[in-house]
């Protein structure tokens, strides 16, 4: 094992209201990268969290006539928090603005900036949009329509602006423009995918403006150490969690083991943050910059992007619920390309989940077993002399692991887990060709039976720990049913080893076990 720590991050959410699946959209992926790395052995650690200051939340409290600091741990402790169960997300920390950590870190952070030049004094007079806690440049101001009429909304995303004119503290981001282009050509896989990255440069390109990082017109926020009367702007205290949590201006070990991160996770909506600003402070301060800042496209629902305000948003709740976790991860990794926009569906979840996790995985699993338990008293029987047919599952086995694994390493969720459903899909056809049923009926093919059924359960126990990452659930039954146990626990077995055939000893009890995933009765 290496001494790296493969370190990956979500954006924290606003906690103005409850997670919808945009937001659980991220935290599975990321968790699905972050199983898939320590399926190979690798040391990491996942954070996610929650962003609690700013004008979007302090109206939401205000608007329900509750303390901000009260609203925010309610809907922590009742939404945020039972969101990561929900989804089955393997999470080492989640950080909260509101922290001690936070706040000392974030203070100390902007304290050296202070203390080095980068930031000065200054009138801000501008537009300002509260929906996505964003100053937006009079090039990007246009005319509202429909409800926004008689109101100046964002170029950018739609969102409804104010003029705010206001003495605050600024960050000289303009500074910093040649230093991001130079960088972005020097580390052409900072940003992906390409189309984020062109967009970021392109931005980049047409010149930077300092940026305000300060507030005095309310108070729900981190404190400028230098200046009583200010707080920091929402962004530039958020982005810095991805180093507080870890240690930053508290625990330097901790911190130098972590970071720089290997990948931010992000919503295209936030790109430019982590591409941009977030590298400019970091340069600032002489830290080093992420290896990797990750777009994802959007959950469009009925074409639209899907967001509470727009009343679209469906909890994760309402998926899991009827699906399960593991569909919920195995739909959100396989029906999207991690990167592009997206349509769901209640009723191509219904259809994967039917077509590929019962039909596919399941009923495979469970034929296996039950073939064995019938022909061979539920012990896995010998491998007797290999045909071409069994060297083809081998053979895709090896080739499907190796494809996954490119695939994750650029950050392709979906093409990992598409190679490794064509296991799926070989060893199905495999059976279906083979077919051991009338193999046996002729006792002299005893040996070939063993053969085709040896196969088959290697190939499962290739796939339980290939998928653990996707559907860690159904995955250890599925490790119970071939008898995996003889091997370890499967968080410990190797995606390197997956394919290696002959793994589980003859005799092994192969266990029938209730469905991986059971047919589902969908209403209308
Ligand atoms: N608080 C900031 C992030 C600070 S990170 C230092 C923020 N929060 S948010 O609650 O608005 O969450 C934004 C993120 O949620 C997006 O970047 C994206 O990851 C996810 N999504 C929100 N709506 C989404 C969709 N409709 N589709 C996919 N992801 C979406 O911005």
């Amino acid at each position: 094992m290496s001494d790296r720590t493969f370190y990956v991050t979500t954006p924290i959410y606003y906690v103005n209201d409850a997670p919808h699946i945009g937001h659980g959209y991220t935290t599975t992926m990321g968790d699905v990268l972050t199983r898939w790395h320590r399926q190979r052995g690798e040391r990491v650690w996942y954070l996610t969290g929650v962003d609690e200051h700013g004008q979007k939340v302090l109206r939401k409290a205000e608007a329900n006539g509750v303390d901000p600091q009260e609203w925010v741990d309610g809907l922590v402790e009742r939404e945020w928090k039972p969101m990561l169960e929900t989804i089955d997300a393997a999470n080492d920390d989640f950080i909260r603005t509101s922290e001690e950590r936070h706040q000392v870190g974030v203070q100390a952070f902007w304290q050296r900036l202070q203390d080095n030049g980068a930031v000065y004094k200054g009138e801000f007079s501008g537009w300002y949009s509260v929906g996505s806690e964003e100053f937006v440049g009079d090039d990007d101001v246009k005319d509202g329509e429909g409800d926004d009429a008689g109101h100046k909304v964002s170029a950018l995303d739609g969102s409804r602006l104010e003029h705010m004119t206001e003495t605050n503290y600024f960050f000289r981001l303009g500074d910093y423009q040649q230093q991001l282009l130079d960088f972005y050509e020097a580390h052409p896989d900072f940003i992906a995918p390409a189309s984020a990255r062109n967009e970021v440069v392109s931005f980049v390109s047409r010149g930077l403006t300092d940026l305000s990082i300060s507030r005095s017109t309310f108070d729900w926020g981190i404190g400028v150490p230098w200046d009583d009367d200010h707080i920091f702007y929402v962004w530039i205290e958020a982005l810095l969690n991805y180093v507080t949590a870890i240690g930053y201006g508290d625990d330097e070990a901790r911190f130098e083991e972590l970071w720089p991160a290997d990948v931010h996770i992000v919503g295209k909506d936030i790109v430019r943050f982590h591409a941009i600003i977030w590298p400019a402070m970091l340069m600032a301060a002489g830290l080093p910059i992420p290896h990797r800042v990750f777009a994802h496209g959007w959950i469009l629902v009925g074409g639209e992007k899907m967001s509470k305000s727009k009343a679209n948003g469906i909890h994760p709740n309402e998926i899991v619920a009827t699906f399960g976790s593991d569909a919920y991860r195995y739909y959100f990794s396989r029906a999207l390309t991690f990167g592009n926009d997206g349509s769901i569906s209640w009723e191509d979840i219904g259809a994967r989940y039917h077509a590929e996790l019962a039909n596919g995985l399941g009923n495979l699993a469970s034929r296996a077993a039950a073939m064995v338990a019938k022909y061979f008293d539920g012990q896995l029987p010998a491998s007797g002399e290999t045909t071409e047919a069994e060297q083809a599952v081998i053979d895709l086995v090896r080739q499907a692991t190796a494809d996954a694994e490119a695939a994750i390493d650029a950050v392709a969720p979906h093409d990992a887990v598409a190679s490794v459903w064509r296991v799926v899909d070989a060893l199905n056809g495999y059976v279906t060709e083979q077919q051991p049923w009338q193999v046996a009926k002729d006792e002299s093919q005893r040996d070939r039976l063993g053969t085709i059924l040896n196969t088959t359960v290697e190939g499962l126990r290739a796939l339980a720990v290939l998928l653990h990452p996707v559907i860690p659930k159904a995955t250890r039954v599925l490790w119970q049913s071939v008898g995996g146990q003889r091997l370890g626990d499967l968080a410990d077995q190797r995606v390197a080893d997956a394919p290696r055939w002959g793994q589980i000893p003859v005799g092994t009890p192969i266990v029938k076990t209730a469905p991986l995933f059971p047919r589902i009765e969908l209403g209308d």
